[in-house]
């Protein structure tokens, strides 16, 4: 990952390479997502380096561009054939690692994804992919007002929206319409109608938002978000006790942070241990509708964190769980044992 010095060697190439404009519109970006990234605990620095480089390829040529991913075996689709200004994206992670030094996966994940999103985003390439859309240089996007406040209290909605409305504009006749931004807006969607409502897919249409998927976040539908999140909680549980986790811990959350409704805490005794209640929550959940947005430390086992939106499972060694203790760090929280949490849903 990039260290301080290295972001601000970045920012001088970046300023090299680009034109002022772009330039302005790459620190605008840096900025909105090391923002996202505070309000939503992902890594800053990861953040301000994929804000920095998304658009490194943004000023190269066509032909640059269309050459780059050919020396390279980058496959390029028949839409960026016919507008290949797109393949900065493809392009411009490839110069991030090859030119610029980046391994980070995560970090080239956001910038590949930066223009069209794809299913199944990490947060890191929700923040890049939305901060991209709202930095305070852009001023020509409808309702950029409405998706600046979502971006900060529903990041998962922002990305909705600006997808909804980019295929909006596209499909009225203002450009080609990428496959892959469809796919992305089509699977945010049914991720997002499995979450909030099971009607909720079928009033929607691009550029709109459905009555049933409005969160009590920003406002609405709480009954259906309880039930999930309540459900989300027990199937966990049930799948944690299954491979004989130690002490599941409860955490109801909800009166005291938007992030979640429960975070649940579990420990293990080994790395195999570990990662089977890993794999047995996730397909647990998974048989349910309900998926797994993000997973952090599965290969080291330490402490893997689950974030199902409403439910963040957090698996711990017993060496983690001491150093942590996020019992206490959320003291504020309504904790539970599982006798507790039994009698609540009888
Ligand atoms: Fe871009
Ligand atoms: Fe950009």
């Amino acid at each position: 990952m990039a260290k301080e010095d290295s972001l601000r060697k970045l920012r001088r190439e970046m300023e090299k390479v680009q034109d002022s404009r772009r330039f302005e519109h790459t620190l605008g970006v840096e900025f909105t997502a090391a923002s996202l990234a505070m309000r939503y605990g992902a890594s800053i620095k990861s953040a301000r380096t994929a804000g920095l480089l998304h658009d490194c390829a943004k000023c190269l040529t066509d032909e640059e561009r269309i050459s780059i991913c050919r020396k390279n075996g980058i496959p390029i689709s028949e839409m960026e054939w016919k507008n290949p200004f797109l393949l900065h994206a493809k392009a411009g992670a490839f110069l991030a690692k090859k030119q610029y030094g980046i391994e980070d996966e995560d970090i080239l994940n956001a910038i590949c994804s930066h223009t069209t999103g794809r299913p199944g985003m990490s947060l890191l390439e929700m923040i890049v992919f939305v901060a991209d859309y709202i930095e305070p240089g852009r001023n020509k996007a409808s309702n950029l007002e409405e998706i600046r406040r979502l971006a900060f209290t529903e990041l998962d909605q922002a990305l909705l929206k600006i997808l909804g409305d980019t295929l909006e504009y596209l499909e009225s006749g203002s450009g080609d319409v990428d496959p892959m931004t469809r796919k992305t807006w089509e699977y945010y969607m049914e991720v997002g109608s499995l979450r909030h409502s099971p009607d909720a897919r079928a009033s929607a249409a691009p550029g709109s938002l459905p009555a049933g998927i409005k969160c009590r976040r920003c406002g609405g539908m709480r009954g259906n978000m309880e039930q999930n999140s309540m459900e989300m909680a027990k199937l966990a549980v049930k799948a944690l006790e299954d491979k004989k986790a130690e002490d599941i811990r409860i955490i109801d959350i909800s009166q005291v942070t938007v992030i979640a409704d429960y975070f649940l805490i579990a420990g293990g005794n080994n790395r195999n241990q570990i990662q089977a209640l890993c794999d047995n929550v996730e397909e647990t959940l998974g048989r349910a509708g309900f998926f797994c947005r993000q997973k952090e430390g599965y290969d080291t086992a330490n402490w893997i964190l689950m974030d199902f939106g409403d439910v963040i499972v957090h698996i711990f060694d017993k060496e983690n769980r001491l150093l942590y203790d996020l019992e206490r760090i959320w003291r504020d929280g309504r904790q539970m044992n599982m006798e507790e949490f039994r009698r609540e849903q009888a």
